[in-house]
């Protein structure tokens, strides 16, 4: 469901056309969607939250009784989400991590390395002499993994199991194992093995690569006669913004990972979605600022745009949307603009034609000053998107239902 929640209509209904455009954030039903995601999972599988996804502390807050840490891709990251959770163990990923960053976690004592490269790999073992002296650091090497039969086909981001810049080659698997158990590095502790190989899998393709990233893990470290007790199998959980009602199936994937666990008793499985996870909590409300016709087809002209709401571009759909007709007397004394037909094109304010939130929208007779709630954007929507463009205003942010401090 996207229309947005009792809550965050009842705050749509409190803001005036100035304090649009906003997003509003439904924290409590963050906490059912985390609640339930958690009761999915069985025992010995843990939930970090990939911070990327939303770095919203009020977001990093609502998450914290549900997961087991949160996942981190920079030093900006880092430091934001020490300061906003401190005491909540993080693990350290993404590609092209500097001496700056890596010194900067040594320091902050953050708990796991995601390991992209041999070069990474050295660079923290001379670092970890200087900054973390005495200390045991926990690494997991990143690999790209070779998809197991056609399971990462159906996604559109795929990172692995093709050539990417992220990760290692399968090819260095055993190089970089005995770099990191034959004493060459005797800070760095091999903890286990991290694999992400795509995002937006459904259950079955998120099993197929649970269990082929673990079989691989398992026979590499057996290989090497070494304890293997983490695997991360990474997230990606799908969420389909063209089939808004859909879900990824938490209960099925659960009970695959249970299955897939018991054969390795004292194994930590450890998965890290985001955009599962808080897609669905956040609205971008805004208002109809102009209709007009362009050769033959109707455009709805709304207060801010893809500079606030990036995510329909970057994933090439239509944001899903809901239509709030506004009873308010139209101020001027020509006429009001309308639609005339039956579907709108829904754009913002920037100076491109790129600028489109939503296409052939069913919405007779949108009026100015009617407003547009696009849901499904609590993911991936205000932090990744271009701001500073023509140097519209901020929308407003509204944090609904924050948990109890303390
Ligand atoms: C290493 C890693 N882990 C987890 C994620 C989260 O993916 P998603 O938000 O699709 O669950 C990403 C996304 O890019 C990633 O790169």
């Amino acid at each position: 469901m996207t229309d947005p929640t009792s809550a965050v209509r009842a705050r749509i209904h409190t803001l005036r056309p100035a304090d649009l455009p906003a997003y509003c954030y439904d924290l409590s039903a963050l906490r059912d969607h985390a609640d339930r995601v958690r009761a999915a999972l069985p025992d010995h599988v843990e939930l970090y939250y990939a911070t990327k996804a939303n770095p919203a502390p009020e977001i990093l807050a609502t998450l914290r009784p549900y997961v087991h840490g949160y996942e981190v891709s920079s030093g900006g990251e880092l430091a934001h989400v020490r300061q906003a959770e401190p005491g909540h163990p993080l693990a350290f990923g993404g590609p092209g991590k500097t001496s700056a960053e890596l010194a900067a976690a040594l320091a902050a004592g953050v708990e796991r390395y995601h390991v992209e490269s041999t070069h990474e790999l050295h660079l923290l073992a001379a670092l970890a002499a200087h900054h973390a002296p005495g200390r045991r650091i926990a690494v997991l090497p990143r690999f790209n993994l070779p998809g197991p039969g056609g399971a990462l086909d159906g996604s559109a981001l795929a990172m692995g199991g093709r050539p990417t810049p992220f990760g290692l080659d399968p090819a260095e698997a055993d190089r970089t194992v005995r770099l990191l158990t034959d004493e060459t590095y005797p800070q760095l502790e091999l903890r286990g093995i991290h694999a992400h190989l795509a995002s937006g899998l459904d259950a079955p393709a998120q099993l197929a690569v649970a269990d082929s990233v673990l079989s691989w893990a398992t026979a590499l470290t057996a290989r090497h006669g070494v304890p293997l007790h983490e695997v991360v199998v990474g997230g990606g959980m799908a969420v389909d913004y063209t089939a808004p009602e859909a879900r990824f199936d938490w209960a099925e994937y659960g009970a695959g990972l249970a299955r897939l666990i018991a054969d390795h008793p004292g194994l930590t499985l450890r998965i890290e979605p985001g955009r599962a996870l808080t897609a669905y909590c956040g609205w971008y409300v805004t208002e109809v600022l102009d209709v007009k016709r362009s050769h033959g087809e109707e455009f709805a002209v709304l207060r801010g745009g893809t500079h606030h709401l990036r995510t329909p571009v970057t994933k090439g759909h239509d944001q899903p949307c809901t239509v709030l007709r506004t009873d308010a007397p139209w101020p001027h004394p020509w006429p009001r603009p309308a639609a005339r037909g039956d579907r709108v094109t829904l754009t913002g304010q920037l100076c491109t034609p790129k600028d489109v939130l939503a296409r052939n929208v069913p919405a007779a007779g949108l009026r100015a000053g009617d407003r547009v709630v696009f849901g499904m954007a609590g993911a991936y929507a205000w932090n990744i998107s271009h701001h500073d463009f023509l140097m519209h205003p901020r929308p407003g942010f509204h944090f609904l239902g924050a948990p109890e401090a303390g």
